[in-house]
């Protein structure tokens, strides 16, 4: 009752702003009063909306980030060091042997290598910097440099770095939940060419470049 001299105040004070040409809508106004509803009234999608949400209480395989069981963390997968959700970090600290013997199933193919180096700047090099000597422009604005080149870093196992970039470590953010299981090993794959411990894509023997492609995600 109180909604309709409202909406006629609302034209009202629409129209005054017309005369002045300043932008409203109006026309929308006298729309939604004549008819109830305008154009701009629609089920239309928000900006950055995913307009084709995962079935409800489903997780994309691709991501490796299904919970073991309620409560609990899969650390790796597929073979999975199971922990209770809030110690997967400790959990890594303590270097779980079924994360760091996590064998890597992603040849350092060309393409793994290229996929691993975008992402690689897109997500790491903001704190480990381009080169992984840890001077990122977030390490340059105060925090704590953490180098991908350090004997430390370079004598971590594939599964442990794996590890790393699936539930963060201290200070580090997980990132599990933007880069899939995947592409998790084509960045630890990057990370071995910078630390010297592979060589840099197009200096890959050519077997390895026949190797066939593995999956983006
Ligand atoms: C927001 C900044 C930030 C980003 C982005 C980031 N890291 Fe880190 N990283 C850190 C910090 C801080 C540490 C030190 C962690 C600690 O407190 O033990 C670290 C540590 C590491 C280490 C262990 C180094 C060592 O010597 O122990 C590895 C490996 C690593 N990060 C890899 C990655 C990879 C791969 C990515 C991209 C997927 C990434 N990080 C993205 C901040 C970041």
């Amino acid at each position: 009752m109180l909604r309709r001299p409202l909406k006629w105040l609302g034209t009202g004070a629409c129209l005054l702003m017309l005369a002045g040409s300043v932008g409203c809508s109006p026309f929308d106004t006298v729309m939604v009063t004549v008819f109830g509803r305008s154009m701009r009234d629609q089920p239309s999608f928000d900006p950055y909306e995913n307009p084709l949400m995962p079935a409800e209480g489903t997780v994309p395989f691709a991501a490796g980030n299904y919970a073991a069981a309620p409560g609990e963390w899969n650390l790796g997968q597929p073979e999975g060091a199971v922990v209770p959700a809030p110690f997967a970090q400790i959990a890594l600290v303590q270097s779980d042997p079924a994360v760091v013997n996590l064998a890597n199933p992603v040849e350092p193919t060309a393409e793994s290598l290229a996929r691993g180096e975008q992402l690689y700047l897109r997500t790491c090099a903001v704190c480990h910097g381009e080169q992984g000597f840890g001077n990122g422009t977030v390490t340059q604005a105060g925090m704590v440099a953490f180098p991908l080149i350090s004997p430390q870093a370079v004598a971590y196992s594939d599964g442990y770095l794996y590890g790393m970039i699936r539930v963060g470590r201290g200070l580090m953010p997980a990132y599990g939940h933007q880069i899939g299981h995947f592409d998790r090993w084509n960045i630890v794959n990057y990370v071995r060419t910078l630390q010297g411990v592979l060589p840099a894509a197009g200096t890959a023997p050519p077997e390895d470049a026949a190797e066939p492609a593995s999956p983006g995600n």
